[in-house]
């Protein structure tokens, strides 16, 4: 086979054989923890330095894929099996209500997910080992938790069964959200953060009932956004018009995320 064949057939099998996403791309989620990073109180930045040293990082973005990557460790396999619900939660019905005995089954949801692990991180008993691995699983959740389609009511796998067309290409709706729109802007995660923190100051939705679960909240936010008319494209086709409709929503909540990530860290350390 000629090389530049040779050079198309092996990329065309790498691009089948890659891993699905089971997230914000890498991209989302480095931009997230980066704009975490900078709203750090001195004690939690402190503590954040401390329980990654043995990391030899100090970066949240460089720590926030680690919960998807482990399940390329075979190491990690126990581990990567026993978390992959925590990624997101499945509603029920378009009025997107967090009922946890039907919505969180045995508490294997991206909301349960983080109540645990916001506690193992906030719990100085514990080791700094167990500490480390609730940080850096609750900088990735507050990430998906923001990502409307982590937590979507219909049938589709958040998405993942609705095919779509994007870029001339075949796709699936959550691909476009996790990381095909946010690519578009071709920025790498440093660029994209300072794209972000640099436009207005990020405005909060206000807390509603339940007030001591503000995870319930922020999923039931992602699914009313998936809920509104237009989220799901007219004739499964992304055009530059849906992605210059949708992004912005992408970008907010990328920012919100960032801004709540920050405040329980803050809170908790
Ligand atoms: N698998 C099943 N439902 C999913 C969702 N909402 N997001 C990601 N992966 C899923
Ligand atoms: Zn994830
Ligand atoms: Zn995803």
């Amino acid at each position: 086979m000629p090389l530049l064949r040779r050079l198309a057939a092996c990329l065309a099998a790498c691009l089948v054989l890659a891993p699905a996403a089971q997230a914000w791309g890498p991209l989302g989620h480095s931009v997230v923890a980066a704009l975490a990073q900078r709203q750090l109180s001195p004690a939690a930045e402190a503590e954040v330095e401390r329980l990654l040293a043995p990391d030899h990082t100090r970066s949240l973005a460089e720590v926030a894929n680690w919960a998807d990557q482990i399940q390329d460790d075979p190491a990690q396999a126990a581990l990567w099996q026993q978390t992959r619900p925590d990624h997101y939660i499945n509603f029920h019905d378009p009025h997107c209500r967090y009922v946890p005995a039907r919505d969180c089954r045995d508490g294997r949801c991206v909301v349960a997910a983080l109540q645990h692990y916001v506690a193992v991180l906030g719990d100085r008993r514990q080791p700094d080992v167990a500490r480390r691995e609730a940080l850096k699983f609750v900088v990735h959740f507050v990430g998906d938790i923001h990502q409307p389609l982590h937590a979507g009511y219909r049938d589709d796998k958040g998405g993942n069964t609705y095919q779509v067309q994007f870029e001339g290409k075949g796709s699936n709706l959550h691909r476009v959200w996790d990381s095909g729109m946010l690519e578009t802007r071709g920025l790498d995660w440093q660029r994209y953060a300072q794209a972000l923190q640099t436009s207005s100051p990020v405005a909060l939705p206000a807390p509603i009932a339940p007030l001591d679960n503000p995870y319930a909240q922020w999923a039931e936010e992602s699914c009313r956004f998936t809920a509104e008319p237009g989220f799901y494209p007219a004739g499964h086709t992304i055009t530059p018009a849906y992605v210059q409709a949708e992004l912005p929503l992408a970008d907010q909540r990328l920012r919100e995320a960032g801004r709540r990530l920050a405040d329980v860290l803050n809170r908790t350390l």
